[in-house]
């Protein structure tokens, strides 16, 4: 349709009409209750609007997927619609639809823009089968806190990394290089707009307290970098930033988002998040949250109905709103537009099995599962060597299949291979049996075999939203398996199952290796089963640091320099009652490869505005896996103005290598690359020594003087 059309149409339309459009209900409302349907994450709107006109001037609707049933709920609305506007669907499919990747948090551990914008796109087609139009997806929201259910759902701890992924997502959703969604995309909704990722003490929709400085520098950086990739909608959040609750706080949403940031699209509020305003105690009544909201410039209130019910007071009160009003309904007809659903606003049943699940996408998922595993220790006992005939699998999660991970959409447990499934497939001549429990192993099983998988980690249900956590340890069950399997002295790994950074110092040193698989989605089993047997290299680095125990978080790589930095005294900064640091650091993953640095050379030791430096080195993989390296580069300001962070992340390269090649890796650092926010919120460079790390956060190779 012509954009002027879209203008007459606006034109034709009642109040009552528009904001409709800018209401979000539940699909059921359409087509009753359906059976494993919705994942509801707050009261579901039950008063009487839902029987009224209302349910016919709605613009979109949340949580029904599958082409079947979004048409069933398109033609109910359509026809009983005055304008015959088409809904859009929207839905949370975090990593993937049916065909499930491996969790975000594991995604990031392959620093890789194109597996995140891949993993993406393959969604976006799933999504668009299904009859969805609009993923809330990517969250891009900083993590410093493994209590916080939610890190499932992020990149980690570092705000460029976070934001980089971010965008590789949204041009992987949204397909849109010449500026238009396809058939096959889907507009993209980066969440949740700001700083939920520093709930105070990792509790899920608690409040957030930071200086500006820190905002912009840091929780802010992920959105404003991922914002570049102009996603169709934002996500508001839940929590209360700096007094103000994020729906209700106008400083955030225009002269930060759409001021600062130059946010065009559409903002969508968090579930029931207007009416909460009144929980917050900010509104006293469901008009006065509306108000706040609108004000704020939330365009659509998803799952409450503050809006609609007060529209008429409001405008009474304050017309101007008016204006605001349309500009935003008419960005959501034109993407009702963009994506053809005034020409065809169903979707072919036919083609969804076609496209959903199919043998592409599951290859990818393997492929990326395995890229996204880390492993975190080994000595010598991985990979699984070829003499180890008799493979005993323990534990919690030798033969599940729950192993999709939270927020798994429309997955399903049984298209998922095991942990037990995924080994046996991949090499028959061996032989694999397994057990939930140690007990449940015969002893003579136990005497038998050459080699001992342990299966543990935390399950899926304890992850995501709503599941902050105060224990991030092992269960004790899981730590007497891990004693047991030591005592019958046969040769064992370990392969971890979680959603989050656990606290693992007390178990740690009855693990000879650890593989940390995350929650790797519909092709985990066997996926993992190529890591465990050696036919592919495990080669994650970890974008969140493990706490050695629950009390060590919040934890990151960069934090400031305190003025008694740790050390084995009394008065410095640490706990007494623990080690020094995490226990495995922001960027630690190892491989099977061996693979060796060296010949480090920089271009010169001074950086200025017409000098940029370069440094170069060899990275040789001396085994017989092709893989990709990654590698990263961190500066230190030695001295600066204002304390700065011991370790800043600048530069990050994914090095594919092949089997006994070396390859060169150059980083370019410019003048820009050192730059901050100082306290006046402005960005400078002092003069002075800077210092370089590869990969190492304890040891500088170069340092450079501007
Ligand atoms: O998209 C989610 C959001 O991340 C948390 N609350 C519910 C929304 C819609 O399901």
């Amino acid at each position: 349709m012509e954009k002027q059309k879209m203008v007459e149409l606006l034109g034709n339309m009642t109040i009552e009409e528009k904001f409709g459009q800018l209401s979000q209900i539940t699909g059921e409302h359409y087509v009753g209750k359906i059976a494993g349907e919705m994942v509801e994450t707050g009261p579901d709107i039950a008063d009487d609007l839902m029987n009224g006109d209302f349910l016919y001037t709605i613009g979109s609707v949340i949580g029904v997927s599958s082409a079947k049933i979004t048409n069933r709920v398109q033609s109910a609305y359509l026809a009983k619609s005055r304008l015959k506007i088409p809904l859009l669907f929207m839905h949370d499919a975090i990593h993937g639809y049916k065909t499930i990747f491996p969790i975000p948090l594991a995604l990031s551990c392959t620093w890789d823009h194109n597996i995140l914008e891949k993993t993406a796109a393959y969604t976006a087609s799933e999504l668009r089968a299904a009859g969805i139009h609009v993923n809330f997806s990517p969250m891009v929201d900083l993590v410093r806190d493994s209590r916080w259910g939610r890190v499932m759902e992020s990149f980690g701890e570092d705000h460029i990394l976070s934001g980089d992924l971010g965008a590789a997502m949204i041009k992987g959703y949204q397909k849109n290089d010449d500026g238009e969604i396809p058939s096959h995309g889907v507009a993209a909704c980066l969440k949740h707009f700001a700083a939920y990722g520093a709930a105070v003490g990792g509790k899920d929709y608690n409040s957030v307290d930071m200086s500006m400085r820190e905002f912009y520098d840091y929780y802010g950086k992920p959105y404003e970098i991922a914002l570049r990739q102009a996603p169709k909608f934002v996500m508001s959040s839940f929590n209360v930033l700096n007094g103000v609750p994020v729906t209700a706080n106008e400083e955030m949403m225009k002269s930060v988002l759409r001021d600062m940031y130059k946010f065009q699209g559409i903002v969508i509020s968090d579930w029931g998040a207007v009416s909460e305003l009144q929980n917050h105690r900010v509104a006293k009544d469901r008009k006065e949250a509306a108000e706040l909201a609108l004000n704020a410039g939330i365009d659509i209130e998803m799952c409450s109905t503050t809006y609609f019910e007060n529209y008429k007071e409001i405008l009474e009160q304050t017309p101007q709103l008016m204006e605001d009003i349309d500009a935003a309904v008419l960005k959501i007809l034109s993407l009702k537009n963009e994506l053809g659903l005034f020409e065809n606003p169903y979707v072919d049943e036919d083609a969804e099995g076609r496209i959903v699940l199919n043998g592409e996408f599951q290859a990818f998922s393997k492929e990326v599962a395995k890229k996204s595993c880390v492993l975190l220790k080994n000595e010598g006992m991985l990979p699984i060597g070829k003499n180890s005939k008799e493979i005993l699998i323990i534990g919690p999660f030798s033969k599940t299949n729950e192993l999709l991970g939270n927020w798994s959409c429309k997955g399903n447990f049984a298209d998922v291979i095991s942990l037990a499934s995924g080994i046996r497939a991949l090499d028959s001549t061996r032989e694999i049996s397994a057990y939930e429990k140690f007990e449940d192993c015969p002893k003579e099983k136990l005497m038998q075999c050459d080699y001992i998988v342990v299966a543990i980690g935390e399950s899926w249900a304890l992850s995501g939203e709503g599941h902050s956590s105060v224990h991030l340890e092992l269960e004790e069950e899981q730590k007497m398996l891990l004693k047991k399997v030591k005592e019958t002295n046969k040769p064992y790994s370990c392969v971890c199952f979680a959603g989050r950074p656990l606290a693992l110092q007390d178990v740690i040193d009855d693990i000879p290796a650890l593989l940390w698989c995350w929650y790797p989605g519909t092709q985990a089993g066997s996926a993992v089963a190529e890591l465990l047997l050696g036919q592919d290299t495990p080669s994650g680095k970890l974008t969140m640091s493990f706490p050695r125990y629950s009390a060590q978080t919040p934890i990151y790589y960069n934090e400031l320099s305190s003025g008694r930095p740790a050390n084995e005294t009394v008065y410095s900064s640490r706990y007494q009652d623990a080690e020094i640091g995490p226990l495995f650091k922001f960027g630690h993953g190892l491989t099977y490869t061996g693979a060796k640095y060296s010949g480090f050379k920089i271009s010169s030791e001074r950086i200025d505005e017409n000098q940029a430096v370069k440094i170069s080195f060899q990275i040789e993989n001396p085994s017989d896996y092709d893989y990709s390296e990654i590698v990263v580069l961190y500066v230190q300001d030695v001295v600066s103005r204002i304390a700065r962070p011991t370790h800043e992340m600048k530069k990050y390269q994914v090095v594919p290598i092949l089997a006994r090649q070396t390859v060169t890796v150059d980083f370019v650092l410019t003048l820009d690359d050192l730059r901050y926010l100082d306290n006046q919120l402005q960005y400078c460079v002092e003069p002075g020594d800077f210092k370089l790390f590869i990969n190492d956060l304890d040891h500088p190779v170069f340092s450079i003087r501007y």
